[in-house]
C-alpha cells in the first residue's frame, strides 16, 4: 500500500487562492495530453469519469469503472510532473466507506495525489473515512453528472434559497471532513461565490460563474475535440476535431 506523504498536496492552490491568483485546471485522459498539459502550467490535472463519454463515446459517466479509472490515472501520471494529479471514484465504486478506501487506495497506487468523489453532506461519511486514513480528497458539488439519470438531465443548481442553502452546507460539511478543494459544478454564479467566500479551502468551477477560485474544463471542449456536443460555459480555442478530418483527407489524397 502507497503510504500517505506528509506534503499537502493542495499547497499550491491554496496559496493561489490565499493570493487572489486563479487556478487553472484541465481534464486529460492519456500521457501525451497529461504531459503536455504539465508542461504548459497548468496548476490541477484531473482523470475525470468524464472519459466515458468525450473518450469512450458513452451516453453518460455511469458505465465507467474503477478499472478504467485505473487505467487512464496510470497512463497521465507518466506524463505528469509538477501539477496536482486529482482521479475520479467512478459511479458505484464507493457505495460504503470501506468500499471508497480501497478504490481510492488503488487509484493513489495508480499515481494520483488526490481523489474526487461527487456529492456533499450525504457522502461525508466516506470523505471523513477517506481523509482520515490520509487520502486527499477533492469534493464535487452542484451538478453531479453521476446522478444524472436519478435526475433526468443536466441541471443548474442554487436556483432556490433551499437549494443555495443546501449548497453551502454541504460545502462546509466538506471543508470539515478535510477535502483540500471543491469542484463547484452548474452552480448559479451568485451561489458558487457566496460559496468561494465562505471556504478557507479553494473552488473550483465549471459552469458556476467567474467568482470561483478556479476554473476547470473538460480538456475535449476547450480542443474543439468532440464536436457533437459543447458545453454553453466552454470556450472553444481550437478546431482539433476539423484538423483531424482535413489531415485525414490530405492523407487519404496523399496515397492515392
Ligand atoms: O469528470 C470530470 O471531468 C469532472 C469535471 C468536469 C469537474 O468531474
Amino acid at each position: 500500500m502507497t503510504q500517505p506523504s506528509n506534503k499537502d498536496p493542495f499547497l499550491l492552490l491554496k496559496e493561489k487562492k490565499s493570493a487572489g491568483e486563479i487556478i487553472s485546471s484541465l481534464t486529460a485522459y492519456d500521457y501525451p495530453t497529461g504531459r503536455l498539459l504539465d508542461e504548459a502550467g497548468i496548476d490541477f490535472i484531473l482523470v475525470g469519469d468524464s472519459l466515458g463519454m468525450v473518450f469512450a463515446g458513452l451516453e453518460d459517466t455511469t458505465g465507467v469503472t474503477i478499472e478504467h479509472m485505473i487505467y487512464h490515472t496510470q497512463v497521465v501520471a507518466r506524463g505528469v510532473k509538477n501539477a496536482l494529479l486529482g482521479a475520479d471514484l467512478p459511479y458505484h465504486s464507493y457505495r460504503t466507506p470501506d468500499e471508497a478506501l480501497e478504490n481510492a487506495q488503488r487509484l493513489m497506487e495508480a499515481g494520483a495525489d488526490a481523489v474526487k468523489l461527487e456529492g456533499g453532506t450525504s457522502q461525508i461519511d466516506k470523505v471523513c473515512h477517506l481523509t482520515q486514513h490520509g487520502i486527499p480528497m477533492i469534493g464535487h458539488i452542484g451538478m453531479l453528472p453521476q446522478r444524472v439519470r436519478e435526475e433526468g438531465g443536466y441541471k443548474k443548481k442554487g436556483r432556490t434559497q433551499d437549494d443555495a442553502e443546501r449548497l453551502l452546507r454541504s460545502a462546509k460539511d466538506l471543508q470539515q471532513a478535510g477535502v483540500g478543494a471543491i469542484v463547484l459544478e452548474s452552480v448559479v454564479p451568485e451561489v458558487a461565490a457566496e460559496i468561494t467566500r465562505s471556504l478557507k479551502i479553494p473552488t473550483i468551477g465549471i459552469g458556476a460563474g467567474s467568482d470561483c477560485d478556479g476554473q476547470i474544463r473538460v480538456i475535449h471542449d476547450l480542443l474543439g475535440a468532440y464536436p457533437w456536443f459543447r458545453p454553453p460555459f466552454a470556450t472553444v480555442y481550437a478546431d482539433f476535431a476539423g484538423d483531424l478530418e482535413k489531415a485525414a483527407h490530405s492523407y487519404i489524397k496523399e496515397i492515392q
